[in-house]
């Protein structure tokens, strides 16, 4: 049904003249490649570009230079309705007026395509969607998750190459947003089209992307599948947006074929070697909250905070003048350390990720 359009952004920059005649830099020299079919979230805090980068995709913003390519063209400059792209809001936007049918085949309606072939149309999208119980009603008379649906559906049926997804489900609460989750990509899957999404959710971003991109300042931090992003973050800015991260220091002691040995206050540690770090200098590395081995003796250290999650029992301990996340999934019959008592913890090596130079 799409055309799985694979899209660049080439030394993408959008700065803003505000009405004091401040220039801001919003986007700042992006590059960025989304191959056909794939999903990728823009994810990062607020302020950082996501919206801009969007709108600029869609045609609501004119880049200040840089290109745009869907396909084999350079869109930059053209209006929204010239290009390829379908946009899903955040606030939905449906007409308040005219029913689902209606608002979902407005888009088909104003291309003057024949009556039968617009039937047809919605009510395929309906039918995937499924929403043919609620075909004549309006947006009042339905649940937000399910206004967001007659938007998603109003978007795919123009069955444009890619479709652009500005934090839709934000207005949605938390179950409701978990089940929207699986069912645009799911849909996103079945359909196969080349989608944008924007985000501050990590949670959201891990679950829904091939590939995470993180901004900051207008710039891009990182890009790679989540895995990457969680596991192999390449700076502290990127190891603590995503998840909780201990960022801790340790010496490069030596070399142990493509490993190196990494001296932390003593103890020494084999791990992947990062590029750019020789043996003898000192480096920040990060592990994880859950990559700590409770009950050996490598550290042994004081609990601050002891707290009962549920599914992990989380621990802080003070060493080495930082306060350490350490979480501990829960199985039953494990005995709990109450503040004040000492932990002994060793790190897991394969867990251990020395970050690159900034
Ligand atoms: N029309 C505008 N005029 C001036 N500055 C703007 C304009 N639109 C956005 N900006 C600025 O550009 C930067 C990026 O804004 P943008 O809306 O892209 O951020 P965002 O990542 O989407 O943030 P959020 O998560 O809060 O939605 C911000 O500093 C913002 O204040
Ligand atoms: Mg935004």
């Amino acid at each position: 049904m799409s055309k799985k359009l694979k899209v660049e952004l080439k030394n993408l920059t959008k700065t803003f003249v505000t009405n004091k005649n401040d220039q801001v830099k919003a986007v700042d020299n992006i590059n960025l490649t989304i191959n056909p079919g794939e999903f990728v979230c823009l994810l990062g805090p607020s302020g950082c570009g996501k919206t801009t980068t969007l709108r600029m995709l869609a045609g609501f913003e004119i880049p200040t230079s840089g290109e745009i390519f869907i396909g084999d063209e350079n869109v930059a400059n053209l209006t929204p309705d010239k290009r390829d792209t379908a946009m899903v809001f955040q606030n939905y936007a449906l007409f308040p007026h005219m029913n689902v049918y209606d608002n979902i085949a407005y888009g088909l309606k104003l291309q003057k395509l024949p009556k039968s072939e617009i039937q047809s149309r919605v009510d395929k999208i309906l039918k995937l969607m499924k929403m043919e119980d609620f075909a004549k009603r309006v947006p009042s008379e339905m649940s937000g998750g399910q206004q967001q649906r007659v938007s998603l559906a109003r978007a795919l049926i123009m069955e444009s190459g890619v479709l652009l997804f500005d934090e839709p489900l934000s207005n949605l609460d938390a179950k409701l947003r978990l089940h929207m989750r699986d069912e645009i990509r799911k849909i996103q899957k079945q359909v196969g089209i080349s989608s944008i999404y924007v985000t501050h959710d990590q949670e959201e971003a891990m679950g829904l992307s091939d590939k995470v991109v993180i901004m900051k300042d207008g710039m891009i931090m990182q890009v790679g599948s989540p895995r990457e992003i969680y596991q192999k973050p390449v700076n502290e800015f990127v190891a603590q947006f995503i998840g909780r991260a201990n960022i801790l220091d340790g010496k490069i002691v030596g070399k142990k074929g493509d490993n190196v040995l990494l001296d932390v206050h003593g103890v020494i540690y084999e791990t992947e070697k990062t590029t750019g770090h020789e043996v003898g200098e000192s480096v920040k590395f990060m592990v994880r909250p859950e990559s700590f081995k409770l009950g050996e003796t490598d550290f042994k250290a004081p609990v601050t905070k002891s707290v009962f999650m549920g599914s992990h029992h989380e621990y802080e301990v003070e060493l080495f003048g930082k306060i350490f996340e350490i979480s501990e999934n829960n199985p039953m019959r494990k005995v709990t350390i109450e503040v004040g008592a000492d932990l002994s913890f060793s790190m897991d090596p394969n867990s251990i990720h020395i970050l690159e130079k900034e």
